[in-house]
């Protein structure tokens, strides 16, 4: 058993790690050939991509995949830890699988993913749900086969989480869920701290991937006919501080968009490190897609000091009016936290003037959590939950009103779409166009997943857009 411990995931150091390749245990390949297997994924798109490889470690073992976690003979949850909420949505779950495991004895439960990196859960998992068959940690997801199958064995309660990222891994197997859009990691953990936030205590420090290992895996991608990947880091941003002296996210983006793929986008973009350098490739490449996220989370400098954002409200402007310029026909997206400890109304108000110069074409806000370890929590805080509630609510009416709009603006255009699929509406398809705005459109031609085809936009509504192929 390995519990995690936050004063160690805290510590950044130079410390050197392996990068090694991953293999299976030859001996417990395909020992499960017979039994099913459902996951739940919570969180954000890194974890969605873990689920991608756990899905083919598991089939590794022999495993196969069912929709229903009712028929399943393994459930596993991967968990996120970023807000109470999500992490409420996790517990409620366990409680469900309480009953299910009741009337089915056999059935195996995991847990990994961020709240694995949790002491507290760890423990409450050790005291309250010992029907909880194994944890699994973040730095040693690849650990799957052999963690799952000694539970399995010994039938008994596996916990093993590190606070430490480890060694990092190559040629994890991956069973990808779309056939033309694919996730690729470039870097691993964060260093930035933000005062509110635990993902620097649950995914390690920032590691970054051979620029080799990526562009090989991207070529692949290209082979296997896909259309677009995104790059994926916590901040994409640092890509490379630590491993080159002068090859940085910039470079990688230009390597990337030398090859064949026709569509790249990068996510997630924090403001510091944003460099002039991406800007002009992101500008200059048609096959890197002009839409960014750039989170904000305040318009208030005060409030983006005691976050730890390492931007002020006037330098965060200065390079989103800089991006805005320089690509043009960028989309810009971005998240805000309202309710950060000591947020005044005056602070707020900032925040929602911020909004209203930006014109942000997406938005994903959130009431600020705390999260236990965090520094945020140990702030003076005089706001009521319900004030909170309220200010997401106004903040919420501005942004929506400001989505609408910018929607509306597009009617009358044509935009480039990757089709998805068929919407859930009769007769209609779906796919995101180059800015990532979400269109669904008619055609009276035949109409293939993975096709890039040309939709005159009709009419606008706040989160997506309708449209006729032409
Ligand atoms: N690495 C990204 C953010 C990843 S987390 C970045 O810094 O840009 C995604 C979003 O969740 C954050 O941008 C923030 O808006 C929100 N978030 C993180 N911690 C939070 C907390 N404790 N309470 C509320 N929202 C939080
Ligand atoms: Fe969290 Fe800040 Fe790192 Fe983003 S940059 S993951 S908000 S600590
Ligand atoms: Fe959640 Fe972990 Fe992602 S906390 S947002 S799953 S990095």
């Amino acid at each position: 058993m390995h519990l995690p411990d936050y004063l160690e995931a805290r510590t950044r150091d130079k410390r050197s790690y392996n990068r090694v390749s991953f293999q299976i245990d030859p001996s417990i390949e395909k020992k499960y050939v017979g039994k099913t297997y459902f996951i739940k994924t919570y969180g954000c798109q890194m974890n969605e991509h873990d689920s991608e490889n756990i899905s083919a470690l598991l089939e590794a073992l022999g495993f196969s995949k069912v929709e229903d976690y009712l028929e399943a003979d393994l459930v596993l949850l991967n968990t996120c830890s970023i807000r109470e909420n999500a992490h409420n949505k996790a517990f409620g779950m366990l409680g469900r699988l309480k009953h299910l495991k009741h009337e089915k004895k056999d059935l195996i439960i995991g847990l990994c993913g961020c709240m694995a990196q949790e002491k507290s859960v760890c423990d409450e998992i050790l005291q309250d749900y010992k029907f909880v068959n194994f944890v699994l940690g973040t730095h040693n997801l690849y650990q799957l086969p052999e963690v799952l199958d000694k539970s399995i064995k010994e039938n008994q309660q596996q916990i093993e989480v590190y606070s430490r990222e480890g060694d990092l891994v190559e040629g994890v197997p991956v069973i990808r869920s779309n056939s033309y859009k694919a996730f690729v990691n470039i870097i691993y953990g964060c260093d930035k701290f933000c005062t509110y936030c635990i993902v620097p205590y649950t995914r390690g420090r920032e590691r970054s991937r051979k620029k080799e290992d990526i562009i090989e895996e991207v070529k692949e991608l290209v082979k296997d006919g896909y259309k677009e990947v995104t790059l994926l880091g916590q901040n994409v941003n640092a890509y490379g501080k630590d491993l080159y002296d002068d090859y940085n996210m910039g470079d990688l983006l230009e390597d990337i968009a030398k090859l064949d793929i026709p569509r790249i986008r990068f996510m997630t973009s924090h403001p510091w490190d944003f460099t002039d350098k991406m800007i002009e490739v992101i500008g200059k490449y048609p096959n890197i897609m002009p839409s960014v996220h750039l989170p904000v989370q305040s318009g208030s400098s005060r409030i983006l000091k005691l976050m730890g954002r390492r931007y002020t409200r006037e330098s965060y402007l200065e390079l989103f009016h800089k991006i805005k310029e320089k690509v043009p026909g960028v989309t810009i997206s971005t998240d805000i936290i309202v309710g950060f400890p000591g947020e005044t109304e005056e602070d707020f108000q900032e925040t929602m003037s911020l909004i209203k110069e930006c014109q942000f074409d997406n938005a994903f806000t959130f009431v600020f959590s705390e999260r236990e370890g965090t520094p945020a929590c140990k702030l003076k805080d005089n706001t009521t939950q319900k004030e909170k509630e309220e200010r997401l609510q106004r903040l919420n009416e501005v942004v929506n009103q400001i989505f609408l709009e910018k929607n509306q603006q597009l009617e009358g255009s044509i935009l480039k779409v990757l089709v998805e699929g068929t919407s859930e509406k009769k007769d209609m398809f779906f796919g995101y166009s180059e800015t990532n705005k979400l269109v669904n459109f008619t055609s009276r031609k035949e109409v293939l997943c993975g096709d890039i085809v040309d939709v005159e936009i009709t009419s606008a509504k706040t989160w997506s857009l309708d449209g006729k192929r032409i």
